[in-house]
């Protein structure tokens, strides 16, 4: 008998950026701009709460599925005054990451066969999570020279009987452009007209520079049933290893995801719901003390990316902490064979654009969500290897 994995797991190739990571691992001192997460800590107030609820011996047990009400509470608060979304607490769910909730959101939401569109290039987990629900990614290119702005023509032209959803992340990963309000109003008109639901991911809510409004498509009232919206303590509090999140629709989607949810999940760890709590309930300030570290961080890589010239071309993003520059060099057009070049060779880590659709082919991703010194080391040493 030969035992087989399901297609569904099979399909999936394996992850850009977790192979980077272990090839970077064979090499020492690696300027290292391949992963997409703070790299600081918590604040202190929010470790000190959670640990203090842990000694008390206040977090061994299962919250309610959808999450402590006391937490779902301020996740309202924050809702209405940071993305003009009127919610109530039975509209949210508690998740494990932004992650889990985009999972659960399109498990509830697509048959197998299903066809769900990804303005592209995109998050590459956006396009396994399709897969594992055995549905089908559609990609529908970004305009590149325009910032990688929503082309809604290419959306409105990749609709098909078979479109069931539209997933995006504002701002996005891995390009960092900011959606524009109007561009979103037209992406909810089409929705509204073909009947699908739009997943949003806003793991990246708070990072928009210069003036750039980070737009929330479910304040709309009229997509009170069309919209989902998956949100994130991970990068707004450097709370990635906490595994907490959450999601917001209305009541009747909320009671369907709630299923995937529990077959996943059965609830968010407590600890982390505690930490959460903090986290909103506390000074904001560290939110702030990021972004102007990410802008500063953004405008050194733009300089030094200008300072080598015809290697590549890129997009300023105007959000996130990650760009995609486009590799000018022929060798660029197979963008893994470069990047493991160009770690081999350089010793600098950034992660193919391939992982992030075939519109991504031809590119790199790099964070910049790293210290001002590893941007430098990174550009030194891809000045000598290049110019
Ligand atoms: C667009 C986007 N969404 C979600 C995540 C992960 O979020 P979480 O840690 O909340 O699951 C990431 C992490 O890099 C991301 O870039």
């Amino acid at each position: 008998m030969t035992i087989r994995a399901a297609q569904r797991v099979t399909q999936i190739p394996k992850s850009a950026i977790h192979e980077m990571t272990r090839l970077s691992q064979q090499f020492e001192d690696v300027a290292f701009l391949s992963w997409a997460k703070p790299t600081s800590s918590a604040p202190i107030h929010i470790r000190e709460r959670a640990a203090e609820a842990v000694v008390q011996g206040h977090t061994d047990g299962y919250s309610t599925n959808a999450g402590l009400l006391e937490l779902r509470q301020a996740i309202v608060k924050k809702l209405r005054r940071d993305n003009g979304i009127s919610a109530q607490a039975s509209e949210v769910i508690v998740t494990v990451g932004a992650i889990e909730g985009l999972t659960a959101a399109l498990l509830a939401t697509v048959d197998p066969g299903d066809e769900v569109i990804l303005p592209s290039p995109t998050y590459s987990t956006h396009i396994n999570q399709v897969l594992l629900a055995s549905a089908t990614p559609v990609f529908a290119p970004l305009v590149e020279d325009q910032g990688f702005r929503l082309d809604l023509d290419a959306i409105a032209a990749a609709i098909t009987p078979k479109t069931r959803a539209v997933l995006y992340c504002t701002p996005s990963n891995p390009s960092g452009t900011v959606f524009g309000e109007e561009d979103l109003r037209g992406l909810a008109a089409l929705a509204l007209e073909h009947d699908l639901v739009v997943i949003t991911d806003e793991a990246y809510e708070y990072f928009v520079f210069d003036g750039a409004r980070h737009f929330s498509i479910a304040s709309m009232p009229e997509m009170r049933h069309h919209a989902i919206s998956c949100f994130t303590f991970t990068k707004s509090y450097a709370m990635t290893g906490w595994r907490v999140g959450y999601l917001h629709a209305d009541e009747e989607w909320i009671a369907q995801i709630n299923k995937p949810h529990i077959a996943c999940a059965i609830c968010a760890p407590v600890a982390s719901q505690v930490a959460a709590l903090a986290a909103l309930e506390g000074p904001q300030d560290c939110i702030v003390e990021f972004r102007e570290h990410y802008r500063l961080a953004r405008d050194r890589m733009c300089e030094r990316l200008d300072r080598l010239g015809g290697v590549f071309e890129y997009q300023k993003p105007e959000g996130a902490y990650l760009m995609f520059p486009k590799i000018l060099l022929e060798e660029g057009r197979d963008s893994k064979q470069f990047c493991e070049r160009l770690l081999r060779e350089a010793l600098v880590s950034t992660t193919p654009g391939v992982d992030f659709g075939s519109t991504g082919e031809g590119h790199l991703r790099m964070s910049f969500c790293v210290p001002i010194e590893t941007i430098d080391l990174a550009f030194d040493r891809m000045e000598r290897y290049f110019l």
